[in-house]
């Protein structure tokens, strides 16, 4: 079969599901996936004859598209801040929302770095990991970070791991449940958590998608208990930060104030929150200041 012959039952069979443009973009995702070949590669060679061992890979992605399986897990690679990771059902996909909490971190940290750097190397856990995105991106981007990054997920922690290596940082691991988690016996510089937060009423506004392929483990809290991971994650902050360490959370955007208070009645100051690129309140961060 032509590659050009591919394409065309790519935009003809998934054309009920997605719009031409993010057809035309899986379809260049897996061209570079199976074959190597750039988007202009496949403008230029429309003859180009696939052989039957990819025409299969081809095929079977294609089936998976009409299930609405994210690319991602089809090709079982992403992109966040700018890094390659890999991933598969068992952690979330990376979001843009969560790339913007990193940048805050990496900027907050770039402003403070001689203090920091001075006094001894930067000491930070991510709680919640999944794909290992922000400890990997902190790691990357802090270079004289610690990283830790915690996990109740072993088959998380397994992709984290992977995704270390692929990017040439050197995490510590923690399998936990932060639930059950009476004390961290470590003391850090920066806290950071995605934890899970949509509440189960708000499934139905989800994206078949999302619900149907995503770790509903990374997803989901209670509706009555819709703070209960930042709840524990602060009490722990409290314990397990360091002299004016930083607690950061990404959040959903309907409890951005209660967040704030919950912080304040904790004893955090300095709290602040940020909006993300769609404008919705997506971030908060909180200083701890210790006596
Ligand atoms: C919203 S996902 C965030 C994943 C990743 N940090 C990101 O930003 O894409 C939440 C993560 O918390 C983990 N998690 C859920 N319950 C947990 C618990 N009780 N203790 C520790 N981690 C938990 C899930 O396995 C999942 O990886």
């Amino acid at each position: 079969m032509k590659i050009n012959e591919i394409k065309q039952q790519f935009l003809s069979q998934l054309s009920i599901t997605y719009p031409k443009q993010e057809i035309e973009n899986f379809f260049y995702l897996l061209s570079q996936k199976y074959l190597g070949l750039k988007r202009i590669d496949v403008a230029l060679n429309p003859d180009f004859k696939i052989n039957s061992k990819t025409d299969q890979e081809f095929n079977s992605a294609l089936a998976k598209l009409k299930q609405e399986i994210p690319i991602q897990y089809i090709i079982g690679e992403t992109e966040f801040y700018g890094l390659p990771f890999y991933v598969d059902k068992n952690v979330l996909i990376p979001r843009p929302e969560t790339e913007e909490l990193v940048e805050w971190i990496v900027q907050e940290v770039k402003s403070k770095k001689l203090k920091v750097k001075s006094a001894k190397s930067l000491t930070i856990l991510d709680i919640g990991t999944g794909s290992g995105c922000i400890a990997v991106a902190l790691a990357k981007n802090i270079p004289f970070a610690k990283v830790w990054a915690l996990d109740v997920s072993e088959k998380a922690l397994k992709i984290a791991k992977k995704n270390a290596i692929l990017n040439g940082v050197d995490l510590q691991f923690l399998n936990e449940d932060i639930l059950a988690l009476k004390k961290l016996h470590l003391q850090f510089d920066i806290i950071v958590s995605n934890p899970p937060y949509v509440r189960e009423l708000e499934k139905s506004k989800m994206h078949k998608n999302v619900l149907s392929n995503e770790p509903h483990l990374a997803l989901f809290v209670k509706n009555n208990n819709p703070l209960l991971f930042y709840n524990k994650i602060a009490d722990l902050a409290k314990e397990n930060l360091n002299l004016n360490g930083e607690l950061y959370f990404e959040i959903n955007q309907a409890f951005a104030k209660e967040t704030k208070t919950l912080l304040k009645e904790k004893g955090f100051q300095n709290i602040e929150s940020k909006k993300d690129i769609f404008g919705n309140d997506r971030m908060v961060k909180a200083d701890l200041f210790q006596i």
